[in-house]
């Protein structure tokens, strides 16, 4: 096979042309990227009712020493529940407490990961009868080695109001699988409400798990969409995503059940962290908002008025002044400038739904008359037919085998070039056969669909893989981009695969032709300038989706060849042993980049492509 490049001309890449699409899903934020260790922090995941669910929490001590229960006297508004302990033991008299104490503990989400030398903060609210002696402390899951500990003594009077304490843990023993508990030896009754534990160290600061995000970067996302996805729909309208909910002090959010994913969470992570992750990473916003229809229950028309407000509230909370109503919660929050939010999406999957287009043009034209620089994405297909509403984007999610997606490397060659762009928002191989829980067979059709994407990207502006992160604890989708569990983390060859795609966007897109009688070729060829040494580079990629390797020699036309500079030349290679092969906790880069200088660069080169390979000079 032959690939000509002619260097000599071409056309710019979107600045957004690929970035991550961020879904609470698989606990993705809650027990993921969210650094946030105690699993229902407010006693609340069976809502406001009484008794609550208050799992994965658990009793330390049998009845005879303490009752525990639930009852709704906190002192937050939104949150009403709290827990009760009446602890029946003390350290003297007939009923002697077991050595240790009795109490209630948190496993976190499987496990909180505490590692030696890093100290966590414990922030939790306290009410009592009389005075407290408390021990708080992170042990191992049997509660049998102690990791960190402190105390809480108070009279009865500091604590006779609920009162809010700070304890700072310093670990001495890591421990991958350890728990949070609050013990006590003295009888008496107390009741605990939002009970936080977070490491200290968080990316930038600002409460993300530094190591998840650390992943993120690597993939110089140029957007972040959030927050789903279904996420955002629910399967009812009830438990839907709504962006107030999860604003302000952590305290007083009252934490929603996300019905589609089947989990409980807090929103710590809420529509302001959303935002701030997007600006830690350098990559703009793409907020989903609801647009008044889940996956079994919508807003008629007539009535949509209240939800086009709460979208145009969010938008005052990004973008407006820090005296506007909504500005200034946000300025409060931390961030007084506004952030840089430019798109929203109005819905997720719906166009086929019964009020879709009405509520769609609701939304349209509350938005465009007050925030007439804002770009909106619908949820209907403009690839092969126009429109008949007006829209900035359009989206387009693809879950598919691994051969119908290498078929679709042409799906938008014919696409409009005049009017909305395609926002390819959700994208990945899904059959378990091609797919299992991440293959390189998975990730190289991937590769050729965004090589298929970049060459068609004066119709396709922005793309992003779908999901991004699984828990191993609730794999509730599969395959994804970054498998987690508390302390260990990988990247699926899917994640690698994205990698290639780092410089695209805004790079010079080349004019690349493949001469072949294989099916199973496809190539891309950019020129991008380097921010370390301010350098335009050439960077060419090519997919082997076939079984056999493939003989290739490449030919650069149109550059400046007595200008270049060839030494530092690399070759970076995405193959394996094995189609389906994948990566695990045990061998995490089992599929990964391999990188070498190139020996022979010049205007010809001879390459062999593996099979089923992704190739990038
Ligand atoms: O990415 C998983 C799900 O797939 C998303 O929530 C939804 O938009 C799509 O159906």
């Amino acid at each position: 096979a032959q690939l000509i490049i002619d260097a000599s001309g071409g056309r710019p890449i979107p600045e957004t042309l690929f970035g991550i699409f961020f879904e609470e899903i698989n606990h993705a934020g809650a027990g993921g990227v969210w650094a946030e260790l105690v699993h229902n922090r407010g006693f609340e995941a069976g809502g406001p009712n009484t008794p609550s669910n208050i799992d994965p929490w658990s009793k330390i001590g049998d009845d005879s020493y303490i009752i525990v229960s639930t009852d709704r006297s906190s002192c937050f508004e939104r949150n009403k529940v709290a827990v009760r302990l009446d602890v029946l033991c003390d350290n003297i008299g007939n009923n002697i407490c077991p050595a240790g104490g009795v109490g209630i503990y948190n496993p976190g989400y499987w496990g909180m990961n505490i590692e030696q030398g890093k100290t966590y903060k414990i922030v939790l609210y306290v009410r009592s009868l009389g005075s407290i002696d408390v021990s708080v402390s992170l042990t191992s899951s049997d509660g049998l080695q102690m990791l960190a500990t402190g105390n809480i003594i108070a009279s009865a009077a500091e604590v006779s109001n609920w009162t809010k304490v700070e304890v700072l843990l310093k670990a001495e023993i890591s421990n991958h699988n350890s728990r949070l508990q609050l013990t006590t030896l003295k009888q008496g009754v107390i009741w605990f409400d939002q009970v936080s534990a977070m490491p200290l160290d968080t990316y930038k600061g600002h409460g993300f798990r530094s190591d998840l995000v650390e992943m993120l970067a690597d993939m110089k996302p140029r957007f972040v969409r959030f927050p789903g996805g279904c996420f955002v729909e629910g399967d009812w309208l009830r438990n839907a995503f709504r962006w107030k909910e999860t604003i302000g002090p952590w305290e007083e959010r009252p934490g929603h059940f996300g019905d589609v994913w089947i989990y409980w969470t807090d929103d710590g992570l809420g529509y302001f962290e959303f935002l701030q992750l997007a600006e830690d990473l350098g990559a703009l916003p793409i907020w989903v908002f609801n647009n008044g229809i889940s996956h079994h229950d919508e807003v008629d028309t007539s009535k949509i008025m209240p939800f086009v407000q709460e979208a145009l509230d969010g938008l005052e909370f990004a973008l407006g002044d820090s005296d506007s109503t909504w500005g200034s919660v946000r300025a409060a929050m931390g961030h007084p400038e506004p952030f840089d939010l430019r798109y929203v999406a109005i819905g997720n999957e719906d166009c086929g739904k019964k009020n879709y287009r009405g509520n769609y043009l609701k939304f349209y034209d509350a938005i465009r008359k007050a925030y007439p620089d804002i770009q909106m994405i619908s949820n209907c297909d403009a690839s092969s037919s126009p429109l008949d509403h007006p829209a900035h984007y359009y989206d387009f999610h693809i879950y598919t085998s691994a051969n119908d997606m290498f078929s679709k490397i042409h799906k938008f060659d014919h696409a409009p070039r005049n009017g909305p762009k395609a926002f390819v928002s959700e994208y990945a191989v899904t059959s378990r056969e091609d797919a299992g829980t991440g293959s390189l067979k998975a990730a190289i059709a991937e590769a050729a669909f965004a090589i298929g994407l970049e060459n068609n990207s004066d119709a396709v502006s922005m793309a992003s893989y779908a999901p991004l992160f699984v828990n191993v604890n609730d794999r509730r989708w599969n395959p994804d981009t970054i498998v987690f569990n508390s302390s260990h983390l990988y990247g699926t060859p899917s994640y690698w695969m994205q990698h290639f795609f780092r410089e695209s966007s805004g790079a010079t897109l080349l004019h690349a032709t493949l001469q072949t009688n294989s099916t199973y070729l496809v190539a891309s060829a950019i020129i991008w300038k380097s921010s370390e040494d301010e350098e335009n580079h050439l960077k060419i990629k090519i997919v082997n989706f076939g079984s056999s390797a493939v003989n290739l020699k490449i030919s650069v036309d149109g550059l400046g060849m007595n200008s270049l500079r060839l030494s530092g030349s690399t070759k970076t290679v995405l193959s394996s042993s094995n189609p389906l092969d994948e990566n695990s906790f045990t061998n995490p880069k089992k599929v990964a980049p391999i990188q070498s200088l190139m020996s022979k660069v010049g205007k010809n080169m001879d390459s062999v492509l593996p099979p089923y390979s992704l190739t990038a000079f």
